[in-house]
């Protein structure tokens, strides 16, 4: 079974396809909104040691490649292989010319939507996922990834995270780490007053530090 690719979710990924993309100083733009900033850099570095602490030679997974923000905290671990996904071609070839050459040689892009990817069972020691869904649809996706995507495709043992605002991780998506996974917590994070980024576009510097185990 794959993972519902609607006309809904057609719709957003050509119209995010037909943005350009470009970095300033703080982030990376998709037209004109910055999608994320190098001031995410120390939370990206949370995400990344709690998925990769204690693994030696990973194979990584990151769903949202952006601005590569993740992928530099990654590179600290020194993972065997790091699959991205990312459907927008600027963004990918932009991220990974400026930071995937740097964090593994074995690196792929996907250039497509998750839900068009197809992965291989039980592969990878760890999933970041951290997207940009339609408006509406960002748990119903959450939980179709977790479903078609983040529980097939990791190894058992392997370690879930997620891009989550706010003071602590939703009910619904609690529900679902507790449903599906073996075990999860989550850590907090509040970005500091002195690096929040003069265009800074989230709706809280509040974040959690989720971390599921398969
Ligand atoms: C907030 S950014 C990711 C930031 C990245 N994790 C980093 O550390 O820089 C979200 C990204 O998700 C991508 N995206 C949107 N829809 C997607 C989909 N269906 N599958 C994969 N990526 C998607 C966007 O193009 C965007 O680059």
């Amino acid at each position: 079974m794959t993972a519902p690719f609607t006309d809904v979710h057609e719709a957003h990924i050509k119209r995010l396809q037909a943005l350009e993309a470009h970095i300033d100083d703080e982030g990376l733009l998709i037209g004109d909104t910055h999608v994320m900033f190098f001031a995410e850099a120390e939370l990206m570095s949370m995400h990344a040691d709690a998925l990769l602490s204690g693994t030696t030679r990973a194979n990584i997974l990151e769903v949202g490649l952006g601005l590569g923000v993740f992928a530099e905290q990654a590179a600290a671990h020194r993972c065997a292989t790091y699959t991205a996904i990312e459907p927008h071609p600027q963004v990918a070839s932009l991220t990974q010319e400026r930071v995937l050459r740097r964090v593994t040689r074995d690196t792929v892009v996907h250039v497509r939507p998750w839900q068009l990817v197809r992965l291989a069972p039980r592969h990878f020691d760890a999933i970041m996922y951290d997207t940009w869904p339609p408006d509406g649809l960002a748990d119903a996706d959450f939980e179709a990834f977790v479903e078609h995507v983040a529980l097939p495709s990791l190894r058992p043992g392997g370690r879930f995270s997620f891009f989550s605002s706010g003071a602590s991780v939703s009910p619904r998506r609690a529900a679902i780490l507790s449903e599906r996974f073996r075990d999860w917590s989550e850590e907090q994070y509040t970005l500091p007053p002195g690096r929040i980024p003069i265009a800074w576009t989230k709706p809280t510097t509040d974040f959690t530090i989720p971390v599921a185990v398969r």
